[in-house]
């Protein structure tokens, strides 16, 4: 028996890859609400829901790639070139849909914003497997001015409560994609038993 056959979900797990290219159609309106709905699984400290989605579709995405683009040239970002600008535009023209990832903190919690930060990339994580789990394709990054203020503004993210954490570009894939060589999770692993701490 494959472990496709055996334990679909974890073969799910396992057989993700992220997409960058990617083309309509978005997953459909009830298709995102599951996938969106998957994020409000992930472990969270105090149950504080930190996580913020922002969509952007359609003709919004233009409008925001201009708006955007425009900020980290302002932001005097030296990687922002003509042919950079070229090859983002010609990117987000063919995504049908971004979510805009935040987390919003808590500055009064007793939760450590890393941990509001952590919740809030797992709520990411999930995304990107329900959209896998439903056949899409998603890419996260961090790319347009994530780390521009003026950015975070224009999607209402202010700085002082939020902490912006790029985008997801989701959408059916452009092309085939070969499966992902995977590290062996062994070279990941230690293990603590306590004997030399006894011993000492
Ligand atoms: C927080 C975060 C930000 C990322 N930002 C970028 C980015 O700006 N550009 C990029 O090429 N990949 C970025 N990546 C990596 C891709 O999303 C992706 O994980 C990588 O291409 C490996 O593909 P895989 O998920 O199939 O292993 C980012 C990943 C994370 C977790």
């Amino acid at each position: 028996m494959t472990e496709a056959t055996a334990n679909p979900a974890l073969h799910a797990l396992n057989t993700r890859r992220s997409m960058k290219f990617l083309r309509a159609p978005a997953p459909k309106p009830d298709e995102l609400a599951q996938i969106l709905q998957a994020a409000m699984s992930a472990p969270d400290h105090g149950a504080l829901r930190p996580w913020r989605f922002v969509r952007i579709q359609g003709e919004a995405i233009g409008r925001f790639a201009d708006a955007a683009l425009d900020a980290v040239k302002r932001s005097g970002d030296p990687r922002m070139t003509p042919e950079k600008e070229k090859s983002v535009r010609a990117w987000m023209a063919e995504v049908p849909l971004f979510l805009a990832l935040a987390a919003k903190i808590d500055h009064n919690s007793k939760v450590r914003e890393q941990e509001q930060v952590l919740a809030a990339g797992a709520a990411v994580m999930n995304i990107l497997n329900a959209t896998h789990m439903l056949g899409y394709g998603a890419f996260w990054s961090t790319g347009l001015g994530t780390y521009v203020e003026e950015v975070q503004e224009i999607l209402g993210l202010d700085p002082l409560e939020y902490r912006f954490l790029g985008y997801l570009a989701i959408g059916t894939p452009a092309c085939a994609v070969p499966p992902a060589n995977r590290p062996d999770f062994r070279d990941f692993l230690t293990e603590w038993t306590g004997a030399e701490a006894a011993v000492k």
